[in-house]
């Protein structure tokens, strides 16, 4: 994963200078290298920029057990591969839409996202919660029993695409009303395949970092995530099985509504 690339410089950081030192080394880095193409993410990249404070501003309406585990989860150092709460929020509010029910979440990280879309499901809905490290996902456990909804998140500690491959094998096909896609990029195209067979007719695949930082524009050579993503937006954009939007909230989010 090139957020793990990234983190490895970030871990040094973290070492040898301090967490804070390590997050303006990377967001420095990412400038220098991006400055004409930058994502615009609230609480990295443009996280300053008075105009994505008037967004946050004038639309956030975040549950406070949701503004709690956001806050806690800054204190961690890797705290930029967190979704973006503008993000979360949009995609809560699709899954309100289409009156989702059953969700899956690839890549957990502290839980923001499945929380917000557990908030945003019924009583019997359930979020399918996929992560490899159980580090992470403690961090969110507390948060999510505050918020009422614990009972909703199935949580599987295991590769993302066990748990994907677990579900078809249960008969589990088309009965999904909404996934999102935010773990290593490599699979990406194999968490799409399985997440099209999951999702029912009218259902949402959202996938994210689909800009990457800008770094798609021009995938450098053995730059294994950014080819990945590429690749994948290219097929997407071909692909006759779902209608398609590429947003610029955050580090880029598809949107693929299955036909
Ligand atoms: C970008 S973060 C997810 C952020 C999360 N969606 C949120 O709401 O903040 C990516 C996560 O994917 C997890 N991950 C990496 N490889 C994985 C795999 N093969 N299967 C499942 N999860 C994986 C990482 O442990 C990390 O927590
Ligand atoms: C956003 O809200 C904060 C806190 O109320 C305020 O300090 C800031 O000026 C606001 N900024 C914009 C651009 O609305
Ligand atoms: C989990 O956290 C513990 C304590 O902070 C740490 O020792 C361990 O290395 C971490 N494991 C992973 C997989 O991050
Ligand atoms: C998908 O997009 C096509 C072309 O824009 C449109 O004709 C069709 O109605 C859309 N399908 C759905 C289910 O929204």
């Amino acid at each position: 994963m090139s957020q793990f690339n990234v983190s490895k410089e970030a871990w040094v950081g973290t070492a040898t200078l301090g967490v804070v030192l390590a997050a303006g080394y990377y967001i420095g880095k990412r400038r220098s290298t991006f400055s004409s193409m930058d994502i615009f993410k609230s609480h990295s990249g443009a996280k300053d920029n008075p105009l994505m404070q008037y967004v946050l501003n004038h639309s956030m309406r975040e549950h406070p057990a949701l503004k709690k585990l956001r806050l806690k989860t800054l204190e961690d150092p890797w705290n930029f591969i967190m979704v973006a709460c503008e993000e979360a929020q949009l995609m809560a509010n699709l899954a309100k839409l289409i009156q989702a029910k059953k969700a899956i979440e690839i890549g957990v990280y502290t839980g923001y996202n499945a929380l917000s879309l557990a908030l945003a499901l019924p009583e019997d809905g359930r979020v399918v919660a996929c992560d490899v490290n159980e580090n992470y996902t403690n961090t969110g456990k507390p948060f999510w029993k505050e918020a009422g909804v614990e009972h909703k998140i199935d949580l599987r500690i295991q590769p993302a695409l066990k748990t994907l491959d677990d579900l078809l094998a249960a008969g589990e096909a088309e009965t999904f009303d909404f996934v999102f896609i935010d773990a290593d990029k490599q699979n990406y195209d194999n968490y799409y395949e399985k997440s099209l067979q999951l999702v029912r007719k009218g259902g949402i695949i959202a996938i994210d970092n689909v800009l990457w930082s800008g770094k798609v524009v021009n995938p450098a050579e053995g730059d294994l995530d950014t080819q990945s993503i590429d690749k994948l937006n290219k097929k997407l954009h071909r692909d006759v099985r779902v209608n398609l939007s590429m947003l610029t909230v955050g580090d880029g989010l598809t949107l693929a509504f299955k036909l």
